[in-house]
């Protein structure tokens, strides 16, 4: 006669495994919505995603932009030093994420 034990150990390892792809994934997942979260709450009033296009535009070099973005936003509706980074991130990432016009 079978047991469960006979399965447990292996049940368990792939268990982790899902947990942990899963918890990477959330992970990643969590941190992109944090970006977007303080742009749509700190620029989404004004700015969409047409105009991080071309600030994409204006500024094609991203070193040049990240310095750009963070002094500009120093003293344009400036967000706090966390949230600064965040949105920064949030402009680089959809710039570098979208398709060259
Ligand atoms: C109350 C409205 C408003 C808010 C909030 C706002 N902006 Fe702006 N922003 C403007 C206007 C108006 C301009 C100037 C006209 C234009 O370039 O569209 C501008 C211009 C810009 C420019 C272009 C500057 C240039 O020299 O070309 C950038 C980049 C920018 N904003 C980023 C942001 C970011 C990032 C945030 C969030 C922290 C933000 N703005 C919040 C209204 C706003």
């Amino acid at each position: 006669m079978r047991t469960e034990r006979g399965h447990s150990p292996i049940i368990s390892v792939v268990a982790a495994a899902a947990l942990m792809a899963g918890f990477f994934s959330m992970t990643v997942a969590g941190h992109a919505k944090e970006t977007e979260a303080a742009f749509k709450a700190r620029c989404g009033e004004c700015h969409g995603p047409r105009d991080i296009q071309y600030w994409g535009r204006q500024r094609a070099d991203p070193a040049a932009r990240q310095a750009w973005l963070d002094q500009f936003l120093r003293k344009h509706y400036p967000p706090s030093e966390i949230e600064r980074g965040l949105i920064i991130t949030y402009i680089q990432s959809t710039i570098a994420g979208a398709a060259p016009k």
